[in-house]
């Protein structure tokens, strides 16, 4: 992909549903009794590979782009995968579905592509453990491949080292089919799609600051999901409109679920100029989002902020070198264990196209302010990374050009279009 310098983006977007929402659907839709209708799905390949795992286990789910309907079989419904489940490049699908099959009473094996077979999973593997799962790597290094023999578990309450809504959720989902009351304490509160969602489909759910709870359920009830745009994806236009001078973008039906919202938070705080309209709130809140070119200036960004705006981080960098002064990134060395190192695939990228950007422990310095230039910038088949440059080289001068630029089929289906489609000649 070859991005070049645009005069300014003017207009409206609908961008794509919530990554984070739709796999809850399929998933909480595939164990409820009854059927759930999801609008606003994304058809992105993580997603996919959400629902490829339950057609695997017996569970029929019609879709047709973003309408789809998952006909659930409840609690106990879920029948023996005959192969390996495949989990793509979707952390996600890996780790929650894993907290849904350590309770059951068959055996499962489960892998994904090269970028998930270097990710973490002991985090799963050891809380769920506690409860009594029977999980094993099939690699020395605690990744996926591994396998879960189904067995009866009991609750815990965990304290969680890392604030991860994967590590959160996959403790609650197995939690479901606990004996007894599960909880998870977290060091800072990460997203919270699976507690909100959890109770539209009947569990009783509690949460008191950093800490959920759950009690085990009879069943879940299958129930209507509208899931709204992603606030992850809408962070590249929201980047877009506030770095390319003279843009102004209506971004439409947003999800700004205050455990999301950091982004916002973050580029209003740099002096970005974006305006709410339209809010709504039902269980997960919703927005248009309108922004305008702005004269931005550096910020520090950390502590409990980080969960809020973790996948947008890699933007906010790029948009960093555009804002005036120094911007600091701290306690956000989660970024190294992501779909691939991102502290280190934004340095390497910022650096060839002429940033002053430094590598820190647990995140980024910036110096804003100098001009970028084009450059061959390698994606590491990381689509926040693919997307972050397509919006930096539309600032730069020349040419950029993105590798293995595809990848942001992942999360964003139609994003070089849809950002394209924006410029005005
Ligand atoms: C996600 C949680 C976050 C986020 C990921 C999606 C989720 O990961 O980075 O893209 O849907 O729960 P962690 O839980 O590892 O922080």
């Amino acid at each position: 992909m070859k991005i070049a310098k645009v005069p300014c983006l003017k207009g409206e977007i609908t961008i794509p549903g919530d990554k984070s929402i739709s796999h809850r659907s399929i998933m909480l839709g595939s164990i409820a009794k009854g059927t759930t209708e999801i609008t606003g799905f994304l058809p992105g390949a993580d997603c996919l590979s959400t629902i490829s795992c339950f057609n695997s286990m017996g569970i029929e789910i019609q879709w047709e782009g973003s309408h789809v309907l998952v006909h659930g079989k409840g609690l106990r419904g879920l029948k023996a995968p005959k192969t390996i489940l495949d989990c793509g490049n979707s952390g996600t699908t890996t780790r929650l579905i894993s907290g849904i099959l350590a309770p059951q009473n068959f055996n499962v094996t489960l892998t994904g592509d090269a970028s998930i077979k270097k990710r973490p999973m002991k985090r799963i593997m050891e809380p769920l453990s506690q409860m009594g799962a029977k999980i094993k790597s099939l690699e020395t290094n605690g990744c996926a491949p591994f396998e879960i023999c189904g067995s009866p578990l009991h609750g815990i309450h965990y304290q969680s080292p890392v604030a991860s809504a994967q590590v959160k959720s996959a403790i609650l989902l197995a939690g479901l089919y606990a004996e007894g009351e599960t909880r998870v304490t977290e060091p800072y509160l990460s997203r919270n799609h699976s507690e909100v969602m959890l109770k539209q489909f009947g569990a009783q759910v509690q949460t008191e600051g950093t800490t959920a709870s759950i009690v085990p359920a009879s069943e879940l009830y299958g129930c209507k999901v509208d899931v709204p745009g992603d606030i992850s994806s809408a962070a590249f236009f929201l980047a877009a409109g506030l770095m390319v001078p003279g843009s102004e973008i209506l971004i439409k039906h947003v999800g700004i679920n205050p455990t999301r919202d950091g982004i916002i938070k973050i580029c209003q705080a740099m002096g970005g100029n974006i305006t709410l309209l339209n809010s709504s709130d039902s269980g997960e809140p919703v927005a248009d989002l309108l922004v305008r070119c702005s004269n931005l200036h550096g910020t520090e960004i950390g502590g409990e902020v980080i969960p809020s705006l973790i996948d947008e981080l890699p933007m906010l960098a790029a948009m960093a070198c555009f804002a005036e002064g120094k911007t600091v990134i701290r306690d956000a060395a989660e970024l190294k264990v992501k779909e691939s190192n991102r502290i280190h695939a934004m340095v390497l990228g910022l650096t060839a196209m002429g940033a002053d950007v430094r590598e820190t422990d647990d995140g980024m310095v910036i110096n804003g302010g100098k001009p970028l230039h084009g450059a061959v910038i390698d994606s590491f088949l990381d689509h926040r990374i693919a997307m972050t440059f397509a919006v930096t080289g539309l600032c730069a001068e020349g040419e950029t050009t993105i590798l293995g630029a595809d990848c942001v089929n992942i999360s964003y289906p139609g994003f070089y279009s849809d950002l394209m489609g924006l410029a005005e000649q």
